[in-house]
C-alpha cells in the first residue's frame, strides 16, 4: 500500500514493510568435522598462568594482605637522583637506549608529609611530627616517624587510614605489629589501639604497656572487630607526654590465604587460584625494567623481615613496600601448584620512561643478580643464596622454572645482552626454560630453544582477525609465550566483546599449543581506588572481588584444557562486517543534515515483489528525531538482505551535504548502530557510505565516497542493490559506485581430547549479537550422548560485571544430552560454549 502523509508541511510518500526480513540459514554457521582417532599437537599444561604486576594498586592494598598503609614510613622516600618538581616526581636526565636521547617524563606523587596518616590532636595539645631517619631500627628502612607529644592528656592519635579505608569484619581478627621507641619521664599509661569503623565507633581495642627507655621495641596485638566496616581505620592513641618514634605499624587479617603471616588476602588471592594458574610471572612487567635503573624491582631488597624491606617508588605512580616480595612470591607459587616464572632486569630501565642503560662492565653485575636470585629459589642449601632461602624457612628448591630475560626491551642493546644472560644461565642452569623479550617479528633473533615474548594490548577487531595467525606459524621457529595479552581498546573499562575476541585469540593459542605453549593476561588486578591501565582482569574493592568477563573466560579455557588436540575440517560461513554486527532489530530511514529535504516514492523490493507494504498509524514509529543534524522520516523492523533494492525520490534545499539514507540503526531515532549512505556531501562534491557497526560505536571505516554533486532543488531517483557484502548506488541512472563491506571473523573453534575424563571438550566462540548453529561432526568413536555445557554469554556486547552484580556474566554449567555423532548446536548471541562429552 502506498500511502502520502503530510508532515512539517512536506509531502513524504511512503511505503513500509512489515515483514521480518530475518531468514534463518540452513546451512549451519560452523561445521566442524572431527577425527576422534586423531591426535593433533598435545596441549602442555603450562598453557594458562598469571602475570603479576605491581599496578594499578594490585598488591598494595590488593592482593598483598596488609591493611595499612605505609607502614614502614618510606613511602616520601625518593629515588636516588629524583626531584619533586610541580608536585610531580622527575627522574634524572639520562639518555634513552632507545634513541640516545632523554625522554621527559614524571610521575605522580603524593604531597602529603605522611600518607597514608593522619595525626589528630584535641585542643591544647602540641605535636612536633617529623619523618627522621637517624638511629633506625631498620638499616635498611631507616624512615621513622617521631612524635614529640606534649599535653597528651587533651587527646593525641596517629591514625591510619588503610588503602581507601580498612574493611574489618566482624569476629575477624586482625594482628598489629609495630616497633616503637619511647622517651618519656615514666613507662606511663598504657599505648590504646583501637579499630574504628565507617561512623568512628570503637568496633575493637587492645593496650599496649610501652617501655620508656628510648630503645627500640617491638610490639605485638591481636584484634578482634566487634562489627563489619568496610571504610575503618586504625587509631593509636599517644597516652603521655614524651618523644615516640614509629618505625613500622603493619596490620594484617589472620585469615590469609594458606594462613601465612607475611600472607594474602583471601578473597583476592582465591580469585587466582580459580583460575589454576600453572605459572605466575614475576615482577613486571614495567617495573621489572624500572623508570630509571636504581628504580627497578631490587629482589634482594624484597628479602627478609618485611618490617625491614625499604620499598621502591613504582613506575605506577606509589610505593611498593616489597612485601609482596620474591620469596612471598615463589611460596605463592607453591600454594598454588604454579611454576614459576621470574623476570629480570639487563641493565636497561623503561624505554617508554627514561629509557637508562647501564655501562656495558656494569652488565655483569646485573647477569650476577639474576644468577643469584635462580641460585635463592633453586640453588643447594650449600651455595650461598640457596643457604639464605634455607635459613628462611625453605630448604627445599621452590619450582622456578622459567626466567624472562628482560621486559619489553629491544634494539641492539637489548640483542647483546640477552645473549649475554642466556649463555650464562644456560650454562649453570640447563633445566630452566629462558624466555626472550623478542615478538614475532624478531623471533629470529632468539637462540634455538629459548622461548619468544609477543604481548598484545589490542582492539576487538585485532583478536578477531588474526585469531589463526599461529595455524601457519613455521614449527621451525621458537615456542611461544604471551605474556601478556588482553583487548583494552575501543572497550571501555571491559566488556563482553573484550573477552569474546580473547576467547577466540585463546582458540588459536589452544589449537596451535605445540608453539605456544604459554599465555598469561594482562593486567591481572585493578584496585578500585587506582587505575593506571584502562582494562584489567581482576577488580578489587576493600570488601570486594569481582572477575570480568574475561576472567571468566580464562577459567573456562584453563579449567577446560584438553590434553591434546584433535583433527578437524572446519568450515565457518564467511559473513561481511555488516551481517556480524546485526541483531533481529534493525531501523532504516532517511535524513539530512544541516539542510532541508523531502523525499517521495519510498519503496523496498525483495526479488520480483514489492515487500508487503502498509501505513503505520503508529506514530511512534514515525519517530521524528531531532539533534539538530538529522531528520528521521521512516524506520522499518527488519534488516535489507542481500538482493534488496531500495528506492526513492529525494529533493535537498542545498547545504554541506544533500541527503542521507541510514540502514542497520539500532533504535528508531536513527542515531546509533550501522552506516548511512551521505548523498552530495562533503560541500556537495562527493556521495558515499560512512558509518559504525558495533565496538562501543566507534566509527571503524574510513568513509567511502566518490565525486559526485546533487543538484539541489530539483528531485533524484536514488536507486540502492543490496549486495552480500555491499550496496550498488545509482543516482537518476547514474551508477556512482559500488561500496564493498569487509569480511570479517566472529565464530570460532577448537576441538580436543581430554585424557584425564575420557571427553572430547569443543571450544564455540560466537561474537555474534545473534544466535549461530554448529553442526559437530564426531567420527570414530563411540560418543556418549550425555555430556555438559559450560556456556558464558551476556545480551549485549558491551555488557560487563560490575560490584552490584560481580556475577552479572558467569560461565553457567548444565547437562545435555544432545551428543551425537552429528548433531547441532546453537550458540547463544555473544557467547563462549564448551561442551563436553565421553567418547569410547
Ligand atoms: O601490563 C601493563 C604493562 O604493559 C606492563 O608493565 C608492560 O610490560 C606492558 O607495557
Amino acid at each position: 500500500m502506498i500511502f502520502i502523509r503530510m508532515i512539517n508541511n512536506r509531502i513524504v510518500t511512503l511505503l513500509l514493510c512489515l515483514v521480518c526480513m530475518n531468514v534463518t540459514a540452513a546451512e549451519p554457521d560452523i561445521l566442524m568435522k572431527v577425527n576422534l582417532k586423531s591426535h593433533a599437537a598435545d596441549i602442555p599444561e603450562s598453557l594458562y598462568g598469571v602475570f603479576f604486576e605491581e599496578i594499578n594498586h594490585a598488591g598494595e592494598g590488593g592482593l598483598y594482605g596488609e591493611l595499612l598503609q605505609n607502614r614502614s614510613f618510606e613511602d616520601k622516600v625518593l629515588p636516588q637522583g629524583y626531584k619533586v618538581e610541580e608536585g610531580s616526581l622527575v627522574p634524572f636526565s639520562t639518555p634513552n637506549y632507545a634513541n640516545g636521547r632523554v625522554t621527559p617524563c614524571n610521575f605522580k606523587w603524593n604531597d602529603n608529609p605522611y600518607p597514608g596518616w593522619e595525626i589528630i590532636k584535641g585542643e591544647g595539645a602540641e605535636i612536633d611530627a617529623d619523618i627522621i631517619t637517624v638511629n633506625p631500627k631498620f638499616a635498611s628502612a631507616p624512615s621513622q616517624l617521631r612524635l614529640n607529644v606534649s599535653n597528651a592528656a587533651k587527646g593525641v592519635s596517629l591514625v591510619n587510614e588503610g588503602f581507601w579505608g580498612i574493611h574489618f569484619t566482624k569476629d575477624a581478627t586482625y594482628r598489629l605489629r609495630m616497633w616503637l621507641k619511647v622517651k618519656r619521664a615514666s613507662n606511663g599509661n598504657a599505648l590504646s589501639v583501637k579499630m574504628i569503623d565507617d561512623d568512628a565507633k570503637v568496633i575493637g581495642e587492645d593496650n599496649i604497656n610501652l617501655i620508656s627507655d628510648d630503645e627500640w621495641h617491638e610490639y605485638t596485638l591481636t584484634l578482634t572487630s566487634s562489627s563489619d566496616a568496610k571504610n575503618g581505620k586504625l587509631s593509636i592513641g599517644i597516652p603521655a607526654d614524651g618523644t615516640y618514634c614509629f618505625d613500622y605499624v603493619s596490620l594484617f587479617p589472620t585469615d590469609t590465604f594458606h594462613g601465612r603471616d607475611n600472607g594474602m588476602r583471601r578473597d583476592v588471592a582465591e580469585m587466582i587460584d580459580g583460575l589454576h594458574p600453572a605459572f605466575i610471572r614475576w615482577p613486571g612487567g614495567c617495573i621489572v625494567e624500572g623508570i630509571t635503573l636504581n628504580n627497578r624491582v631490587d629482589w634482594k631488597k624484597t628479602l627478609g623481615d618485611p618490617a625491614s624491606r625499604p620499598g621502591e617508588y613504582d613506575s605506577w605512580g606509589y610505593r611498593n613496600s616489597y612485601g609482596f616480595g620474591y620469596k612471598e612470591f615463589l611460596d605463592f607459587c607453591e600454594d598454588l601448584g604454579a611454576k614459576a616464572l621470574y623476570v629480570c632486569n639487563v641493565g636497561l630501565a623503561c624505554t617508554g620512561r627514561t629509557g637508562e642503560y647501564s655501562s656495558e662492565g656494569d652488565i655483569q653485575m646485573y647477569v650476577d643478580d639474576a644468577l643469584d636470585a635462580i641460585e635463592y629459589a633453586i640453588g643447594d642449601t650449600s651455595t650461598v643464596w640457596g643457604a639464605v632461602r634455607a635459613r628462611q624457612g625453605h630448604p627445599q628448591p621452590y619450582p622456578l622454572a622459567y626466567i624472562e630475560v628482560g621486559n619489553e626491551n629491544f634494539g641492539p642493546m637489548y640483542d647483546h645482552r640477552y645473549r649475554i644472560f642466556r649463555d650464562a644461565i644456560k650454562a649453570r642452569y640447563p633445566q630452566l626454560t629462558i624466555i626472550s623479550d623478542y615478538g614475532l617479528d624478531n623471533k629470529a633473533k632468539a637462540v634455538d630453544g629459548d622461548m619468544i615474548d609477543p604481548h598484545w594490548y589490542v582492539k576487538p577487531e585485532h583478536f578477531f582477525s588474526t585469531a589463526d595467525q599461529f595455524d601457519g606459524y613455521d614449527r621451525k621457529s621458537p615456542d611461544i609465550y604471551i605474556g601478556e595479552y588482553a583487548c583494552n581498546d575501543g572497550v571501555g573499562g571491559g566488556c563482553m566483546l573484550a573477552a569474546l575476541s580473547e576467547a577466540a585469540f585463546l582458540t588459536g593459542v589452544e589449537r596451535n599449543a605445540d608453539v605456544v605453549r604459554m599465555a598469561s593476561y594482562a593486567p591481572l588486578f585493578e584496585n578500585r581506588h587506582d587505575k593506571a591501565w584502562p582494562v584489567n582482569l581482576i577488580w578489587i574493592d576493600n570488601d570486594k572481588v569481582v572477575g570480568r568477563s574475561s576472567y571468566y573466560v580464562q577459567k573456562m579455557f584453563a579449567d577446560n584444557r584438553p590434553t591434546y588436540n584433535l583433527s578437524a575440517d572446519v568450515n565457518i560461513k564467511a559473513e561481511t562486517r555488516r551481517q556480524a554486527f546485526l541483531d533481529q532489530k534493525s531501523y532504516m530511514g532517511l535524513g539530512c543534515c544541516d539542510t532541508k529535504a523531502e523525499f517521495r516514492n519510498v519503496s523496498v523490493t525483495r526479488g520480483k515483489h514489492h515487500l508487503e507494504l502498509a501505513e503505520t498509524s503508529d506514530t511512534t514509529s514515525w519517530a521524528i528525531a531531532r539533534d539538530g543534524h538529522r531528520l528521521a522520516y521512516i524506520w522499518q523492523q527488519g534488516k535489507l538482505q542481500e538482493g534488496d533494492i531500495v528506492e526513492f525520490d529525494a529533493k535537498s534545499e542545498g547545504g554541506q551535504e544533500q541527503f542521507r539514507f541510514f540502514f542497520d540503526m539500532k533504535r528508531p531515532d536513527l542515531k546509533e548502530g550501522g552506516r548511512h549512505v551521505t548523498f552530495g556531501g562533503w560541500n556537495n562534491t562527493a556521495t558515499g557510505v560512512e558509518g559504525f557497526y558495533g565496538e562501543n560505536n566507534r566509527w571503524i571505516t574510513v568513509p567511502e565516497q566518490k565525486s559526485d554533486a546533487i543538484t539541489p532543488n530539483d528531485w533524484h531517483h536514488v536507486r540502492m542493490v543490496f549486495l552480500a557484502d555491499g550496496i550498488d548506488i545509482t543516482i537518476d541512472g547514474r551508477q556512482i559506485f559500488t561500496h564493498r563491506t569487509d569480511i570479517i571473523k566472529r565464530k570460532f573453534c577448537t576441538v580436543g581430547y581430554d585424557e584425564r575424563n575420557g571427553e572430547v571438550v569443543i571450544k564455540l566462540v560466537n561474537a555474534n549479537q545473534r544466535k549461530c548453529t554448529a553442526k559437530i561432526q564426531l567420527e570414530g568413536a563411540h560418543i556418549e550422548s550425555q555430556g555438559k555445557v559450560i556456556e558464558l554469554k551476556a545480551a549485549f556486547p558491551q555488557a560487563e560485571n560490575s560490584y552490584d552484580n560481580p556475577t552479572l556474566i558467569h560461565p553457567v554449567e548444565r547437562s545435555y544430552s544432545g551428543f551425537a555423532s552429528s548433531f547441532t548446536y546453537t550458540m547463544p548471541a555473544n557467547s563462549v560454549t564448551i561442551l563436553r562429552t565421553k567418547i569410547k
